[in-house]
């Protein structure tokens, strides 16, 4: 049986920009390409678990102008319900300012609007939403929303996965009511309050059991080229990415989470739901943009039929 999915988090309207580095601190630097494209991590992670077929429904908040309800018609084209997407008058819809260097690299800036309003009180409104199934939250909404999200839904039987990002530190209040936690290198280190953004393949089984410590119940490191590295304590595994032509990194890891939501949701055990996860953030990676990147569910099981890495027919 397939349970269903529900998605708390941001909605951004993406400012895009290519160019062949990103720029320095000061400098003035020529772009290739601007578009306007649906993002947001919370969004994001919503149209991907859409995409790949899965039961979904997000809560969430844009102000009442043409980007809220542009971002409503990307979730709802995705086969999204939208219907939890509030309107916030007199606050805009919440944008972030993407550059993005030759390689697919990038350097994001959020100007949060309605997505700082979404507020506890919301989620009584929704309560509805919260019976047995997953529940997906993010950092980009106010983390009292966050916290209360994951003890509501722990308490009402859903799988909470929380993907910490952006970076930041976090207490232990919201981490226990964590099933599954999904920090890239960054976000990861920044959790353990160490700096740095690189984390070596030989120090990731040790950094994901020090997460644990830190209240949720398993662990996937998101590598990025690297892979993926779970653990729930008992069983460690590292899962190689597939190898691809990099165009755009954005929401490669909103995708991974959409995706990984979709097979657990389906009942498939971690050792199928990790490789299906990485086989969509592969592709995600090869386009541009956050939403417009996502691969659907064909496109998905198609590369992994493919690939070597994992042995499927
Ligand atoms: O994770 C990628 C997303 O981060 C972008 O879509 C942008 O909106 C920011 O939220």
């Amino acid at each position: 049986m397939t349970v269903p999915i529900v998605v708390i988090g941001s909605l951004n309207m993406d400012f895009v920009v290519q160019m062949p580095r990103l720029p320095e601190r000061g400098q003035t630097l020529c772009g290739e390409g601007f578009q306007m494209l649906p993002g947001g991590k919370g969004a994001n992670q919503a149209c991907a678990a859409g995409r790949l077929g899965g039961r979904v429904r997000m809560l969430g908040r844009v102000g009442a102008d043409i980007f809220g309800e542009q971002l409503r018609l990307s979730l709802q084209s995705a086969g999204v319900d939208a219907g939890m997407v509030l309107a916030t008058e007199g606050t805009a819809t919440g944008v972030a300012l993407i550059f993005v260097e030759s390689g697919g690299q990038n350097m994001i800036v959020i100007a949060a609007g309605a997505n700082g309003k979404l507020s506890p009180e919301d989620l009584l409104s929704a309560q509805a939403a919260f019976a047995p199934g997953l529940l997906l939250l993010q950092l980009e909404t106010p983390l009292e929303t966050v916290a209360a999200a994951a003890a509501l839904g722990k308490s009402r039987g859903m799988t909470v996965l929380l993907d910490p990002a952006p970076a930041q530190a976090l207490r232990r209040n919201l981490l226990e009511h964590v099933d599954l936690l999904t920090p890239n290198e960054t976000e990861a280190l920044a959790l353990l309050g160490r700096p740095g953004r690189d984390l070596p393949l030989a120090e990731a089984g040790k950094i994901a059991r020090e997460l644990l410590l830190l209240g949720p119940r398993s662990v996937i490191l998101k590598l990025g080229s690297k892979g993926a590295w779970w653990t729930d304590g008992v069983r460690d595994r590292h899962f190689p990415a597939i190898p691809v032509q990099a165009i755009d990194a954005t929401a490669a890891g909103d995708t991974f989470n959409g995706a990984l939501a979709v097979a657990l949701a389906e009942g498939k055990a971690m050792e199928e739901a990790i490789p299906f996860a990485n086989a969509a953030a592969a592709l995600s990676v090869t386009r541009l943009g956050a939403q417009a990147s996502i691969p659907d569910r064909e496109e998905t099981e198609r590369l992994l039929r493919t690939t070597s890495l994992y042995g499927q027919k």
